[in-house]
């Protein structure tokens, strides 16, 4: 069969891919309870010779040509155009994991996660591309012609983003809308300063408009509970520059737009598609303060407590304002309940445990070994016949059918 020959490849690719993360896990104490133990540091040292990251020579800005992928992360569109990652936007499992602990600060347990997640679910179990589908990366068994990051929606891209419109609305959710741009500069210009509670706020405002304006606004699994809060809080966490002064990091409207690839004046910026640079003369978070899971998981209960609503898997079925939030209870059997959602490392545990059942076999062990070092509890089936009632994750818009495969 067609298939036989590629799931061969993926497998022989794994097993050499596989000691590397496996390493890696390692050292960053996965598997054992070190990483349960690491808390953040409220004040990090700042150590400006390790703390500064290069932007010359062979890391200088080089933009993307026309056979480069970039996509709707803009993290990692700049560890391209810096040469951090390949330059063509096609990375392998450990590219991502190191590219990202290196120049901002990744935990190994988070970037392993959203690595092996991606190679799983938008790659070819190995390697994938930050942008859309491409030659390059080879075919998957499992999931047929891989899409990349930019063809994921949601797997991976979701709805209510910072700067990137809802795909049903827009028919776009890769590249920046410059009036949702817009509207978060303005939101910290006056101070001149982007801080995590005006991230939450925000956050909850585009969640509202999703609801409110979007028939087909879905949160998922992985994409609501994990990758978009993720995105909300990265945008403080590792966009902001650490000095003497602000060693847990300042954030500031020129920064920002740095990494979002906008120039000109407030009024009349310009979005450079795929242009997004890390600042000459920027300094990244200090080596042993790295923004890991349990450090993520803080943030996200810090901003689910404001707003209780940030939990819900679910979405509108068809009109706007008919948004139905699904209980953890009914979805995983009893396993999560809504009430202790916030407490400890649940949040994080359901959605990694959602996004495992989901996840194929090979790739699921990997990510196994994160949620027991979590000590999350045991999953082993979700009602996703739930899902059905909702047209974002049911329903094709314009001719694109979200990729559902098998997975959410
Ligand atoms: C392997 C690591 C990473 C993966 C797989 C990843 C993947 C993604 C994906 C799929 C999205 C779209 C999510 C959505 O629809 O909201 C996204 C958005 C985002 N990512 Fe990443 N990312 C990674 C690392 C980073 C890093 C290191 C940064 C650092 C700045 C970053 C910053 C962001 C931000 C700010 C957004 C929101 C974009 C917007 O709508 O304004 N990511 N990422
Ligand atoms: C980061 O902060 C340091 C110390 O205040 C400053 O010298 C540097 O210019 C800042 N970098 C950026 C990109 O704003």
């Amino acid at each position: 069969m067609k298939s036989t020959s590629a799931l061969c490849l993926a497998l022989a690719g794994l097993s050499h891919a596989y000691p590397n993360i496996l390493e890696h896990l390692e050292q960053a104490g996965a598997g054992s309870a070190k990483v349960k133990r690491q808390t953040p540091l409220s004040t990090p040292p700042f150590d400006a010779a390790s703390q500064y990251v290069d932007t010359t020579g062979s890391h200088a800005f080089q933009a993307p040509g026309p056979t480069d992928q970039r996509g709707p992360c803009p993290g990692l569109n700049a560890l391209a155009n810096h040469g951090y990652l390949p330059h063509n936007g096609i990375g392998t499992i450990t590219q991502f994991i190191e590219s990202t602990g290196k120049v901002f600060g990744m935990g190994v347990d988070l970037s392993t996660i959203l690595a092996v997640y991606g190679a799983a679910v938008d790659g070819d179990g190995l390697k994938w591309s930050i942008g859309g589908p491409d030659s390059r990366v080879g075919l998957s068994d499992l999931l047929g012609k891989p899409q990349g990051i930019s063809g994921s929606h949601n797997k991976y891209e979701g709805d209510g983003s910072p700067t990137r419109c809802d795909l049903y609305q827009c028919g776009n959710a890769v590249d920046l809308n410059m009036e949702l741009f817009q509207e978060l500069y303005d939101l910290g210009k006056a101070e001149d300063d982007y801080d995590l509670q005006l991230l939450t706020d925000r956050r909850f405002a585009r969640t509202e408009q999703c609801k409110d304006e979007n028939p087909y606004c879905f949160f998922a699994p992985f994409a609501g509970v994990i990758a978009q809060p993720a995105a909300w809080s990265f945008i403080y966490r590792f966009m902001s520059n650490k000095s003497e002064e602000f060693p847990s990091g300042k954030l500031n409207g020129e920064v920002l737009k740095s990494f979002y690839g906008v120039t000109g004046e407030d009024g009349n910026f310009q979005y450079n598609r795929g242009h997004e640079r890390i600042p000459d003369n920027w300094y990244t978070r200090n080596i042993i303060d790295a923004y890991t899971v349990p450090y993520l998981n803080l943030d996200t209960n810090a901003m689910l407590l404001q707003h209780l609503e940030f939990a819900s898997v679910g979405g509108n079925t068809g009109t706007t304002n008919s948004f139905v939030g699904l209980d953890p209870s009914d979805l995983t059997g009893g396993v999560f309940n809504a009430a202790t959602l916030a407490e400890g490392n649940n949040l994080m545990c359901y959605g990694l445990q959602l996004a495992l059942q989901q996840t194929p076999d090979l790739l699921s062990g990997v990510l196994a070994g994160i949620t027991n070092s979590l000590g999350c509890p045991a999953l082993t089936k979700i009602q996703d016949d739930q899902f059905d009632q909702f047209p974002g994750y049911t329903e094709s818009y314009n001719g694109y059918t979200p990729p559902k495969d098998g997975i959410l």
